[in-house]
């Protein structure tokens, strides 16, 4: 029965429109195949490599990362060079001026964690976004110079580099500085992105960023960025000192100047990537490798695994009434922990292995009621004993060998803080809005926090970055992460639900509609094109607050299949795209 209605389902995601019958009878044909989001190839198509695999946000990007792959090179160094490539044809999210995180899983199943994440600069302080009064100055967090943390990104794929590369960095380097001297043809929705943001970038930089704002953008125009392509011959040059110290780091520090800015050429010397312990958990006959603190996204989605992992979800059906309440009471559990124990390990305790106990964790959802919703004001964090537009980018790899790597790394919101470093040509990130700024004050995702991620002086605000790495009886199975602030957790949460309960292809997980619950506010966010009818209403019923908003992440994975071939997902919400052989 479950096959078959596996069978029915993966063949009604992938074809649309009713195609088949047979066998279907117990599913809405119609109803389902109206609900794939974005019916377009990309949406629906199946690829499938042999050898190779890199998904990015942007196919130029990709290609870049699959040649290195194609000249000998090794996933790390093809995560590298993708990186640099993303910062010039993807400048809302890639960058060189904030940060991320990557997992990666050798084919030796080794497996290791990059928290190339940024920090608060040495002059920030714990009220630096509220008044007099105590109150928070508005936008201070998230538009100019007081919004960037000290970034990230370069020392994380130097370090990334020095421990895992097998091709010299400038050849890592070089793609991304041609990309930009002979410039990139802008998509539609990148060419919107930079007609968005003109005036904010006016407003906000030092200096009219001439290459962004050259003209008014529109789809299939070349973006030349000489500037950019000069900081990128510095770093390839001088490596992490072509960045953090000397030209580079003058222009930062100058920019930071003249806008109110606190960073200062000693953050940026002193900025240092962090190699880290993966947290491992499990799901079912599953291994998941994630990330640990200073994001709450691998221990947040450990937790999720494991609460539902007992549950009949499979039986119950995808996005049924039941599944969906299930999930939301979990959620609603998870992103309350978050709120009060997740904050830079490195400042505050978290408590990791408590928030993981599995008995802690079945205790916690053992309340669930089938029928009855559990109000968010009644849930607290779960511990006894008190412990003190978007846009981010993620790109998934697979190598020759089998070696993995996930990255998701990010400016924060679109475009960052909107500064653009004068004559680097660069965004700075407003990563700063991470931080809880003040206890109980939601950021620009609506999450709360207090005193485990409260402002520091070079602490790392913390994030809910997910790039994870699955392994199927010891070998590798899934890489998988996405984009979307607050929601990043629970896309990666369903995107492995839906492969691992559902049978989904991998193109299927990520193409389908989402939703969202993070604790306050006390609201399911769904996709435009929602829940079906039934689930719907009956969750109206139930007395849950449902509301449409944006598209929900933009997951960029690849499955490993049993016969060893790769399988593309690449998100369809995006201008996402494979490239493999
Ligand atoms: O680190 C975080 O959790 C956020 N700064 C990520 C931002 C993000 O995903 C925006 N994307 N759509």
């Amino acid at each position: 029965m479950i096959k078959t209605y596996h069978f029915c389902l993966r063949t009604l995601f992938l074809y649309g429109i009713v195609i088949l019958s047979v066998g279907c009878s117990t599913v809405n044909q119609k109803k389902e195949s109206d609900r794939i989001i974005d019916v377009d190839d990309r949406a629906i198509q199946e690829i499938v490599a042999e050898n190779a695999m890199v998904v990015s946000a942007h196919p130029i990007a990709s290609e870049i990362g699959l040649q290195i792959i194609k000249n000998g090179g090794n996933a790390i160094d093809a995560a590298i060079a993708t990186h640099f490539a993303l910062a010039v044809a993807y400048p809302s999210a890639g960058n060189l001026g904030g940060g991320g995180f990557m997992v990666l899983r050798l084919q030796n199943g080794k497996t290791d964690a990059l928290d190339f994440r940024e920090v608060a600069p040495k002059a920030a302080d714990r009220d630096m976004y509220l008044d007099k009064n105590g109150e928070v100055k508005e936008g201070k967090s998230l538009y100019g110079h007081l919004a960037a943390g000290v970034p990230g990104s370069v020392d994380g794929m130097i370090k990334a580099h020095e421990r895992y590369g097998s091709i010299p960095l400038p050849k890592l380097i070089q793609p991304a500085i041609d990309l930009a001297k002979k410039g990139v043809l802008l998509t539609k929705k990148e060419a919107e992105k930079l007609n968005k943001h003109r005036e904010n970038f006016i407003k906000y930089s030092s200096s009219p960023p001439k290459d962004f704002i050259r003209k008014k953008w529109k789809a299939g125009d070349t973006l030349f960025q000489a500037d950019l392509a000069h900081t990128l011959e510095q770093i390839k040059e001088r490596g992490r000192a072509g960045f953090y110290e000397g030209e580079i780091a003058a222009k930062i520090v100058d920019e930071m100047n003249q806008g109110g800015g606190l960073i200062s050429f000693e953050d940026l010397k002193n900025y240092q990537a962090q190699w880290r312990k993966p947290l491992i958990g499990s799901y079912k006959n599953h291994k998941v490798i994630t990330m640990p603190p200073p994001s709450s996204g691998g221990l947040a989605l450990l937790q999720m695994l494991k609460m539902i992992e007992d549950f009949p979800v499979q039986q119950w059906g995808w996005q049924n009434k039941k599944t969906v309440h299930l999930m939301v009471e979990i959620e609603k559990r998870v992103y309350a922990d978050r709120a009060k124990y997740l904050g830079d390990p490195d400042f505050f305790d978290v408590p990791v292995n408590q928030l993981l106990d599995e008995i802690y964790l079945i205790d916690r959802i053992a309340g669930f009621d089938k029928n009855k919703i559990t109000a968010s004001a009644t849930i607290g964090a779960g511990l006894e004993a008190p412990v003190e537009s978007e846009e981010t980018t993620h790109f998934s790899i697979v190598d020759t060998q089998g070696n993995a790597v996930a990255i998701t790394t990010t400016l924060n919101r679109e475009m960052g803080s909107k500064v653009v470093v004068n004559g680097a040509g660069f965004l700075l990130n407003n990563e700063m809005d991470d931080f809880s700024i003040k206890p109980g004050h939601p950021n620009s995702y609506g999450l709360i926090g207090g005193k485990a991620n409260a402002i520091e002086p070079q602490k790392r605000m913390l994030s809910s970055m997910t790039p994870t790495i699955l392994e199927k009886n010891g070998e590798l199975f899934m890489v998988v992460g996405t984009p979307g602030g607050s929601t990043i957790i629970t896309s990666v949460f369903q995107t492995i639900l839906n492969v691992v309960e559902y049978g989904q292809t991998m193109q299927q997980a990520v193409s389908l509609p989402r939703f969202h619950h993070q604790w306050l506010p006390d609201t399911i966010y769904t996709e435009q094109i929602g829940f079906d009818k039934k689930t719907h209403n009956h969750l109206l019923k139930m007395g849950y607050i449902i509301k449409k908003r944006s598209p929900i992440g933009k997951v960029d994975a690849i499955l490993r299949r049993e016969d060893g071939k790769l399988e593309a997902g690449a998100d369809p919400r995006g201008d996402d795209a494979a490239a493999f052989y």
